[in-house]
């Protein structure tokens, strides 16, 4: 089996660098692009980390392949090929980034063969470096990290995300979803503004589960393995097997928390990252249908 822990430490020696960039813009003025939404944002720093970070392992590691939030953004499918392929965030959290909100991370993971070797989440302005390998264990700042464990929904700290779509239905559903886990009832719902960090959060125990819709295969792919490295389990909202490109994801303490949150929650249509389309497909600027009936039509194309 090829060992790539050369890989994982080059890349926490490039993610610690990149942060630099991040921390020094962190309290400026920042010139704002919108993306898809209103809510989904880009500056110049996160374009240039990206840049950087993928110059930088080109040099090193020049037949490795990319996919990239900003470059995809640019225009560049989502390939995930058996090449050895990095997908990189340069800064999840952009809205937080963008407003000095505490919680930005640059999210780096590593396939090969399209089955993911290691990840990593630098959390910059907390300092927290969590890593995990394939088969090696999860750890955050060198020391371990280990899932709740907890079997029991109704004690439970829930993180999800609302993310960056503003159509009604997607809306809908998202602010349903989590009336639906409340009344599970589970102990809290909280959120940081960071997939990438959130997925963490239930790596270190802190929270139990994590759910959301509608994320992209960069936000979540590294905080994937770590949950799972840490002890936990990863699942498609459905139930099913996760898979990065799905834009769906459960992370959760056991697989029974994981199957009662899959149980409540609901999808809304999203096409997937690898699929050659980079916006929702639910209606362009929102439908005038009032929200109940919108979740009523949902219900049915269930
Ligand atoms: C976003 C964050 C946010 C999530 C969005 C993501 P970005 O990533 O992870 O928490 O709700 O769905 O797009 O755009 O800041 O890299």
């Amino acid at each position: 089996m090829a060992d790539w822990t050369n890989c994982l430490n080059f890349g926490i020696s490039i993610a610690k660098q990149a942060s630099e960039i991040v921390l020094s813009a962190f309290q400026q003025e920042k010139e704002v692009k919108l993306k898809s939404s209103p809510a989904d944002l880009v500056t110049e720093t996160d374009q240039r980390v990206e840049k950087i970070l993928i110059s930088t392992i080109k040099d090193k590691y020049p037949e490795h392949r990319f996919i990239g939030e900003e470059s995809v953004a640019a225009g560049e499918p989502v390939e995930l090929t058996d090449s050895p392929t990095w997908i990189i965030d340069p800064i999840d959290g952009t809205v937080n980034f963008v407003h000095r909100f505490p919680f930005v991370a640059i999210s780096i993971a590593f396939t090969v063969n399209k089955q993911t070797e290691f990840g990593i989440v630098y959390s910059c302005v907390e300092d927290k470096m969590f890593y995990a390998q394939r088969g090696r264990g999860a750890f955050v700042n060198g020391d371990p990290l280990h899932a709740s464990g907890q079997e029991d929904v109704r004690k439970c700290v829930v993180v999800t995300e609302i993310g960056s779509e503003r159509d009604d239905l997607a809306l809908s559903i998202m602010t349903s979803n989590i009336f639906r886990v409340l009344k599970l009832p589970v102990h809290g719902i909280r959120a940081l503004g960071t997939a990438a960090v959130d997925m963490c959060q239930v790596a270190t125990g802190g929270a139990d589960a994590y759910y959301h819709i509608g994320m992209h295969c960069w936000d979540i792919a590294a905080s994937a393995i770590i949950v799972q490295e840490a002890g936990g389990v990863v699942m498609d909202t459905d139930g099913s097997e996760f898979d990065m490109m799905s834009r769906r994801v459960i992370a959760a303490s056991s697989a029974a928390v994981a199957n009662d949150i899959a149980r409540v929650i609901k999808a809304f249509p999203c096409p997937r990252d690898d699929e050659d389309i980079r916006v929702c497909t639910s209606p362009a600027g929102g439908s005038s249908t009032p929200l109940h009936e919108e979740e009523e039509k949902e219900e049915t194309r269930k």
